[in-house]
């Protein structure tokens, strides 16, 4: 920058000042050049490569897979994170956000724990082509459903269905492993007790800490709970809700359910924390979906300066790019990070209820690709 400009800024006197303060104590400030940025890298990498170095079979349908580092360097996280797992599949480049499982305390490795989606890509392929000593390449650590004590009650009910347990394990491990004193109510959903995962450890934990209770509800077998997490269910194990934090994580289906049986808890907005867990898988049925578009419809993509191809509908766009051999930036894959941001020259898209588009995002045509559905012939611009 140029120098007269510098010197307009406020503050300059002092910076000017404090440098020669240093220079009289022999600290030279030119060391620190670049410091910052070797930190952030550090502490943030674009990319880490890593080492399968175990696999727990948790139930018949999922597993954890335990990664280590190549570089022998794991950057720190916070319990409740997730990691983007980059994939290469028969030729389709693709990723996808799994919650770390393992407790922030455990610095050698971050666990994943995938469960089979029926019909899925890449949980197919995590389950059964990979083995111990392949490598996976990840993300750093990403992703805001965390506890922050300044904010969130320590009182905490984490609802939880299916796979949506995994940041829930970290969380609890973590308050068990460094003893911080939390009170907590776990409450998971699953439709048999076939399909619970670290149903021993949490049974384990809520024995010998009266502090953290486990509460399973099944729809079909033996229980505490049958049927569904309800309101009613909820109220009976909790008790009085006004002075607790609630953090609910799991597929789909669950949110929209929850979400109306936390609303009769007279729970203010701040009360409740849910994690994203992708786009709806059935985007028909969504509020606002255009009648004249069914899975039979196909429409044209052009991507600006690059090239053609067609789609059928109901598929996110950016799954669509990856098809194609067009590769953008993810990580959240659920409309919330903005990596995967485009811009939609011309044609239109339908974009699911609660997609975090920022206002000059929306002003200028740029969509998230992730979590964006063509329903006309598109132009897309990188
Ligand atoms: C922040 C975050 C954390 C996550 N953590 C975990 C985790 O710890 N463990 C885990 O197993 N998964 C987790 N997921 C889900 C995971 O990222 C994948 O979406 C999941 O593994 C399915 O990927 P797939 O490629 O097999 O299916 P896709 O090929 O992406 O989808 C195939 C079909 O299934 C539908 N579908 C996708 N996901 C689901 C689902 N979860 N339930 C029902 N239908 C679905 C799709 O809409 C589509 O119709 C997380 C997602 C997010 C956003
Ligand atoms: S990958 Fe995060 S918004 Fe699309």
């Amino acid at each position: 920058m140029n120098s007269e400009i510098l010197k307009q800024l406020d503050d300059y006197d002092n910076v000017i000042n404090e440098r020669e303060v240093l220079k009289r104590y022999g600290y030279d400030y030119r060391l620190d050049r670049g410091l910052e940025k070797k930190y952030l890298e550090r502490l943030h990498p674009r990319h880490i490569t890593t080492k399968i170095i175990d696999i727990i079979e948790e139930t018949p349908s999922t597993k954890t897979l335990r990664l280590a580092s190549v570089e022998k360097y794991l950057p720190p996280f916070q319990a409740g994170q997730y990691i983007s797992v980059n994939v290469d599949i028969d030729g389709i480049r693709t990723s996808r956000p799994y919650s770390i499982s393992s407790s922030p305390d455990e610095t050698a490795y971050y666990d994943i724990t995938i469960r089979r989606v029926e019909g899925g890509f890449v949980s197919h392929y995590l389950l059964d082509s990979t083995k111990i000593g392949n490598t996976l390449q990840i993300s750093s650590p990403a992703g805001n459903f965390i506890h922050n004590p300044i904010i969130h009650s320590n009182k905490l009910v984490f609802i939880a269905g299916g796979s949506g347990i995994t940041p829930f394990k970290s969380m609890i491990q973590h308050a068990v492993n460094t003893g911080i004193s939390r009170d907590i109510w776990l409450i998971y959903g699953n439709k048999n007790s076939e399909e619970i995962v670290f149903d021993d450890y949490f049974t384990m934990v809520a024995k010998r800490y009266p502090t953290i209770r486990y509460i399973q509800v099944l729809e079909e077998g033996k229980a505490h709970y049958n049927g569904y997490i309800t309101a009613k269910i909820i109220k009976e194990v909790v008790g009085d809700s006004s002075n607790k934090t609630f953090f609910v994580c799991g597929p789909q289906g669950l949110y929209k359910h929850i979400l109306k049986e936390l609303q009769t808890l007279q729970l203010k907005p701040k009360q409740i924390r849910m994690e994203m867990y992708g786009v709806p898988p059935d985007v028909f049925k969504q509020n606002g979906w255009p009648e004249d578009v069914n899975s039979d419809s196909k429409f044209k993509i052009t991507i600006k300066n690059k090239k053609e191809f067609t789609v059928t509908a109901g598929e996110p766009l950016l799954n669509s790019m990856e098809k194609n051999g067009v590769i953008v930036p993810s990580l959240c894959r659920s409309g919330e990070c903005s990596l995967c941001r485009v811009k939609l020259i011309s044609g239109k898209v339908y974009q699911p209820e609660g997609v975090k588009l920022r206002q000059a995002d929306r002003r200028f045509g740029y969509i998230h690709s992730c979590a964006a559905f063509p329903i006309t012939d598109c132009e897309i611009m990188l």
